[in-house]
Order: structure tokens, then C-alpha cells, then sequence
């Protein structure tokens, strides 16, 4: 039998109360199979850094890098929270996982799963894919800031865009194409980001002679915005940077049924790195500790993590729950309760 290595990262806020129920939903859909997940916790975030000052050690990361996988909740204190004032857990914590791990794949599916509870009066069939490049862009941090605090004050933050870094994740969305409905969109900003757009059209042209079955279209990330509202059915594989592919997931989420539906995975296609599933919403401290989370997300993302390890009538299983429940929705019900619904559907 297989034995699969998970790292658990609950986090702060509904993190761990969604990854609880991730975590139910992963157990009762492997239980009696083939296949046995050994579970870390790892505690980190907010929460951590308050109780020890640390965001991620060196033999944190070493810990979480021997793991086959890694499911986190959320990372992130209360804004503005004065203790959090010299820390930054997000780029310290969710970052450093991202980029040290060589996540240059961040895959966020949309899809308008029937009876899900979407804004859009006439939302037509929306089923996409967003590929959002994981490690590099405006997250870098390759920037600085001289004058603080004065009239004078200057502050950079540099877009670092690497040939290789863009071509990589632009195969990897054409593959993707390929293997669905053939159709790739590229987002960015051309005709105001030059130098970087510039790059991007030209390697996903480069790299379309190699697909002649997908189309290529390209859309400037705000008329993106406009068509992910009007008709998102148009799009199939949108293949994007980092912090576009941030922006438009949200909204993708939120024309979808919710942010509390939205799933994602941090993927090292090259299999160097352990890959990272986590649901696309934050820690939510407006929520947290109420039980009104939707675990819906997190347990999606759970069903990336089995597709990724090859484990897809489990995957399969997980999706097809979250699908009958979100169609037999109604009332409000706790963040446990979906999760014991979902249970449930994964049995049956
Ligand atoms: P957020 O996603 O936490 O919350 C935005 C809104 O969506 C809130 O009203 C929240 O209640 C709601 N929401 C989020 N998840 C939900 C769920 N599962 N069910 C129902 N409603 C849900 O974004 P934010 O408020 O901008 O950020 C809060 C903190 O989380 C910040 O510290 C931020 O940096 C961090 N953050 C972390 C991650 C991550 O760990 N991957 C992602 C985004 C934000
Ligand atoms: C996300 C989050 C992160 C991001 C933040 C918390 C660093 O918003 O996963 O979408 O911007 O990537
Ligand atoms: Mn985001």
C-alpha cells in the first residue's frame, strides 16, 4: 500500500477551521484503500509568530520540503493588528512556501458548480482555469523605499519577469488547453507594462506554434475584469502573472458562488518540490472563530491535492460530494456541518 507524506498547515483565523473539515473529508474518502495519508501539523502564522517570533525556520521549511504534499488553510493576523506591525507572515511564510518550493504553477479552477448561489443573473456555463505564474512578478519583493516617512518619500516595488520563469508556466497552461476545451487566454497590461507584457506575448506566441490545436486570444487585465462579469463562459485557460492571476481569482470566486467555493494548488509540475493546496480566500478574521466559514474551498482544494498525486477516483469522489451538496443547498449550516455533509456524500 502507498503511503502519502501530507504537511497540515491550518494557519490563523477559519484556517483551521476549514482545514478540519479538509482534513475529515481526505480521511473518510481514503479510509480502507490503498492509500494512507501520514499526517504533520506544522503551526504557523499570525498565531505562531506571536507566541515565539518566528514566521518559518530553516528547519521548518526542511521539515515541510520532506512531505509529498502540503494542504494549508489561511496565513494572516487581523490587519492592522499593531503586534503584527514588523512582521509579514504573508510574504515570510505563504511566500517564502511558494517561491523556495518552486511553485511556478498556482492553479485556481472556476467553476459554476448547479444551485451554486453565483451574483450573475444569466451566468451562462463558467467553467475555467486560471493559471497564475507562482514565483515571480510584483511578489518578489525585489524593491525599496528611501525618504520614509517624509514628503519626499520613494517607494519601488520592481516586476521581475524571467524568459525562462514566463515560458515555463505558459507550456504548462498550454498542456492544459490541450487537455480541455482548447482554448488559451492570455491576460497582462501590453500596452502600458511593455517591457514585461511585451515578453509574455511574445514567448505565448513563441509557444502556440507548438499547439497548433489552441486557440490564442489576449485580453488587457481590465477588460478581463469586464469580460469575467458580462461572459465568462468565454474563457477556458487564462494564463496570466502573479498578481493579475491574484486579482482576477477573487473575482473568478466571486462570480462562481463565493470565495468560500474557490480552491487552489501550488504546483511544482517538475515534482522537485512538494506542491501546496489551500483554498484562495485569507484567513477571513471577520468570520473566524463564528463557525460561518465555508469549508466548500478548502475541501476542493483537497481534490486538487488527490488529482495531483494521481489519486483521481478519489479526487473524483471529493468533487462529486461537494457537487451534490452545493445542488441540495438551502438554510445556513456551519462550517462543520458542510463538512459533515460532504462526509457523508463521500460514503455514499
Ligand atoms: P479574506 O479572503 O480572508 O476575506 C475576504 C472576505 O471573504 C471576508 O468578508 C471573509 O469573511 C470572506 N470569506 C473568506 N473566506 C470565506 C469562507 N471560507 N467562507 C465564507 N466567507 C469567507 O481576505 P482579507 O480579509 O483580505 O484577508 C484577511 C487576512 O488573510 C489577511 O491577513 C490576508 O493577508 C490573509 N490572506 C491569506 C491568504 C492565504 O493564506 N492564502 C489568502 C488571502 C488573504
Ligand atoms: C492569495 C493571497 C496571497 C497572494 C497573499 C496572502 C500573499 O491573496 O493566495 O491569493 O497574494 O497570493
Ligand atoms: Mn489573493
Amino acid at each position: 500500500s502507498r503511503v502519502v507524506k501530507l504537511a497540515v498547515i491550518p494557519g490563523d483565523g477559519i484556517g483551521p477551521e476549514v482545514v478540519a473539515e479538509a482534513v475529515k473529508v481526505l480521511d473518510a474518502v481514503t479510509v480502507g484503500s490503498e492509500v494512507t495519508f501520514e499526517k504533520t501539523p506544522f503551526s504557523l502564522g499570525a498565531g505562531r509568530y506571536l507566541e515565539t517570533g518566528d514566521t518559518l525556520t530553516d528547519d521548518d521549511l526542511a521539515a515541510i520540503a520532506s512531505h509529498d504534499a502540503i494542504l494549508l488553510g489561511a496565513v494572516g493576523g487581523v490587519p492592522g493588528d499593531p503586534r503584527l506591525a514588523d512582521a509579514n507572515i504573508e510574504r515570510g511564510l505563504l511566500l517564502k512556501l511558494r517561491f523556495d518550493l518552486d511553485h511556478y504553477v498556482n492553479l485556481r479552477p472556476s467553476k459554476l458548480y448547479p444551485g451554486a448561489a453565483g451574483p450573475l443573473a444569466d451566468p451562462g456555463d463558467i467553467d475555467f482555469v486560471v493559471v497564475r505564474e507562482g514565483t515571480e512578478g510584483p511578489y518578489v519583493g525585489n524593491g525599496g523605499a528611501i525618504r520614509r516617512g517624509t514628503p519626499h518619500e520613494i517607494a519601488n516595488e520592481t516586476s521581475v519577469n524571467t524568459a525562462y520563469g514566463v515560458e515555463r508556466v505558459v507550456r504548462y497552461a498550454f498542456a492544459l488547453a490541450e487537455r480541455r476545451r482548447h482554448k488559451l487566454t492570455l491576460v497582462h497590461k501590453t500596452n502600458v507594462l511593455v517591457h514585461s507584457g511585451g515578453m509574455w506575448k511574445r514567448i505565448v506566441d513563441a509557444v502556440a506554434s507548438e499547439f497548433p490545436g489552441v486557440d490564442v486570444d489576449y485580453l488587457h487585465v481590465d477588460a478581463a475584469t469586464i469580460f469575467l462579469v458580462t461572459n465568462p463562459g468565454r474563457f477556458d485557460v487564462i494564463v496570466t502573472d502573479n498578481l493579475f492571476g491574484d486579482i482576477l481569482t477573487d473575482l473568478a470566486g466571486a462570480v462562481t458562488g463565493g470565495i468560500g467555493l474557490a480552491a487552489s494548488g501550488n504546483i511544482n509540475p517538475d515534482g522537485a518540490f512538494p506542491s501546496m493546496f489551500e483554498p484562495v480566500h485569507g484567513s477571513a478574521p471577520d468570520i473566524a472563530g463564528t463557525q460561518k466559514a465555508d469549508p466548500t474551498a478548502a475541501i476542493l482544494s483537497v481534490a486538487l491535492l488527490l488529482d495531483h498525486l494521481g489519486l483521481t477516483d478519489e479526487a473524483a469522489r471529493v468533487t462529486r460530494a461537494v457537487e451534490n451538496d452545493i445542488a441540495s443547498r438551502d438554510g445556513v449550516r456551519t462550517t462543520a456541518e458542510i463538512g459533515d455533509a460532504i462526509v457523508r456524500g463521500v460514503q455514499a
